[in-house]
């Protein structure tokens, strides 16, 4: 191996300590990560997102309430046994494949929920000083099997640097987002110059949002660190990839796929249709139904 070998991305962080108050009360004792989507849970498709990319490391923050996340990832010999005896082979396949083979999970906890850029820097020792993914469950990205993190994980064998997944957002529409300022660089790739969290559109240097898609460079951890708490009362991400701006280049990928905001009820719907009508068991039967309902 070189010097100039490309660091590989092999851990990905998942920050899902949220109390998830916009779907209370299914979200009371239960994840919001653990909401299905036709028929998996938000985490298993972020995790199986990772997976695609290469990434080996799933690396969960967790808060209080999350145990259904390690337990769904981990073994369950009750129920695969119950399925084994009663010779239920493909769902037995399905219970044992949730993990990909070679995937390993780490949980940590994040006390407080004092913000993304806090549970993302609760990560620094099991990352050390590689270059890692972020992904949020809520956002959920479809795009077949090109994952929106396989793409980014290739612009990252190019670029070299931070990259954050973006897309268009209406302008009004900026106060949910970090907006980031920026210049072209390369096809569909931009360089950011600025990045403010959750902007006025009046003040918003771009209507290009972050979406739950980051690779990171280690160097994260030292303005994460610094970073004091800024929109919300909460340690932003944002604010502390603004200060790391200063001395290392950050680019803008804009990803091909739907991305879904899961973390509200409409975009959790709409989600829920769009893979409802995909779902090998279930298209014809749903489109048929949704026809039924003369719109
Ligand atoms: C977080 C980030 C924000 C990003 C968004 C994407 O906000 O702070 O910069 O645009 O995720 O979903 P949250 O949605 O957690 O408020």
């Amino acid at each position: 191996m070189t010097e100039q070998a490309v660091k590989k991305i092999r851990k990905a962080v998942f920050p899902v300590a949220g109390l998830g108050t916009r779907f209370l009360p299914a979200t009371k004792a239960n994840p919001k990560e653990m909401l299905p989507v036709v028929d998996k849970p938000l985490i298993q498709y972020a995790a199986e997102e990772a997976a695609q990319a290469g990434i080996d490391v799933l690396v969960f923050i967790i808060g209080r309430n999350k145990r259904a996340i390690s337990d769904h990832f981990d073994k369950a010999y009750e129920l695969e046994a119950e399925l084994e005896k009663s010779g239920k082979d493909e769902m037995l396949k399905q219970a044992q494949e949730i993990l990909p083979n070679g995937v390993t999970c780490v949980y940590m906890r994040q006390a407080e929920a004092l913000g993304l850029g806090h549970a993302v820097g609760c990560a620094e020792s099991v990352i050390g000083d590689e270059p890692f993914a972020v992904i949020l469950a809520d956002d959920l990205v479809d795009n077949g099997s090109n994952g929106c993190m396989k793409q980014m994980v290739e612009q990252y064998e190019k670029l070299q640097a931070s990259i954050l997944g973006v897309q268009r957002v209406p302008q009004e529409h900026t106060k949910r987002y970090g907006i980031v300022g920026s210049e072209p660089y390369a096809e569909r790739v931009e360089k950011v110059n600025t990045i403010v969290e959750k902007p006025d559109p009046a003040q918003a240097p771009s209507n290009l949002g972050v979406v739950g898609r980051y690779i990171l460079s280690g160097k994260i951890f030292d303005e994460i660190k610094k970073t004091k708490p800024g929109a919300g009362g909460e340690i932003q991400l944002t604010d502390a990839i603004a200060t790391l701006m200063a001395y290392e280049d950050v680019y803008a990928y804009e990803f091909e796929g739907i991305r879904y905001d899961c973390g509200n009820k409409l975009g959790y719907l709409q989600a829920t249709v769009d893979l409802g009508l995909k779902h090998p068991e279930l298209s014809e039967g749903f489109a048929e139904y949704l026809k039924g309902l003369n719109l």
